[in-house]
């Protein structure tokens, strides 16, 4: 690596991507490795929804702009600095939220500082488009059902997303860890894939409400958990939940609240999660999930992938300077599975 300037698509400003965003050919490759933290010679970047959304609604003083962009990548190890790493091995993982922004580094550039631990090496059996939407949507997934839901094998699970890239993650480790029945929503296009990840049941949500679908039609016996991948703003389905949700059960969701509107749902959704159920709120416990850095749910993880139990789902792959073109994609919110960007042709 001779040069120490790399090309990166820099977030400048707070504002919709193609505002917030400049490609940059003068950024500075990190030339300061802090103990733990290793240079990684990037190969891939995945987009996902917080990108722009903090990127719309997080003030410059708070980001600490200008930032390289993105969370999820893969690539090749430039300086291993006494990690656990080898120069020239394969990994992949994500520069969690709070870290980037505390250590200013993304993953839309060529090199990228990255702390060891956020890493692993990557299966064999997957290519780095493969791998590198896996990290945060999967772990997302992990830490709902096991961490927020306390998931065991034998339980029932209604996945509301399943063509989503957390809702596809969360199907196929249900059903990696021992589910005895995965139902999972999206709109009827989405069918085959749904199913196709090891959903034993589909709904199409665009017939029907999925609440009325669900009162209507209950499962036996109801569902131990219900994870809201796509983070409704209806919260219907949580305040329905006690005719298909058992007693005991948990809701979890990847954000009940997303912004201030429409107010009045807002509010419901607040009104639900928090008023207790002895003054007349719904009986069933509500959880957000938040994901946070776990090294042993990215090693369980891993061994799913090697073993062929998780199957990353790609939507669409975009060349580097077609950086823009691809939050077009992610911000239509019909992707199915991850938005991926080559940074190494
Ligand atoms: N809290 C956390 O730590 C955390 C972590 C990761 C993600 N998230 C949040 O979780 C959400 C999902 O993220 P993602 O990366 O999985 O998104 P994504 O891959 O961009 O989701 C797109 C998918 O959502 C489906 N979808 C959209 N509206 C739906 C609805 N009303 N019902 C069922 N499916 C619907 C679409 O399927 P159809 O076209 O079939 O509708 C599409 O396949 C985002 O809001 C994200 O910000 C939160």
């Amino acid at each position: 690596m001779a040069s120490q300037t790399q090309q990166a698509w820099i977030v400048e400003r707070q504002g919709e991507p193609k505002d917030a965003l400049s490609f940059r050919t003068d950024w500075p490759v990190p030339s300061r490795l802090a103990k733990g933290e290793v240079l990684v010679k990037v190969q891939a970047a995945a987009l996902n929804p917080v990108g722009y959304k903090l990127m719309r609604s997080l003030p410059n003083f708070v980001a600490r702009r200008p930032i390289p962009a993105e969370y999820d990548l893969a690539g090749i190890i430039e300086d291993p600095n006494d990690s656990q790493f080898s120069k020239d091995d394969s990994v992949f993982g994500v520069l969690h939220i709070l870290k980037s922004l505390k250590i200013r580094e993304g993953a839309l550039q060529q090199y990228a500082r990255v702390p060891a631990t956020y890493l692993i090496r990557r299966p064999q059996n997957i290519t780095p488009i493969e791998a590198v939407g896996v990290t945060l949507a999967a772990e997302t997934a992990w830490q709902a059902l096991f961490d927020c839901a306390g998931f065991e094998a034998g339980q029932t699970v209604f996945i509301n997303g399943g063509s989503s890239s957390v809702g596809a993650f969360a199907i196929q480790i249900a059903k990696a860890k021992g589910a005895t029945r995965v139902v999972a929503s999206a709109s009827g296009e989405n069918e085959e894939l749904v199913k196709s990840l090891g959903a034993d049941e589909f709904i199409d949500y665009m017939k029907q409400p999925l609440h009325e679908y669900l009162a209507q039609n209950p499962p036996s016996p109801k569902f131990h958990i219900i994870f809201d991948a796509v983070a409704l703003k209806d919260p219907s389905l949580f305040t329905c939940s006690p005719a298909y949700l058992a007693p005991g059960g948990t809701f979890v969701s990847t954000g009940s609240i997303q912004g201030l509107r429409p107010f009045n749902l807002v509010l419901r959704t607040a009104f639900a999660m928090f008023w207790p159920s002895w003054l007349g709120g719904v009986p069933r416990t509500y959880k957000n999930v938040s994901l946070r850095h776990d090294a042993s749910a990215l090693e369980a993880i891993r061994q799913l992938l090697e073993e062929g139990k998780l199957k990353p789902v790609v939507d669409s792959v975009y060349e580097f300077k077609d950086v823009l073109s691809a939050y077009e994609r992610i911000m239509t919110s019909r992707a199915k599975g991850k938005v991926v960007v080559k940074v190494d042709s």
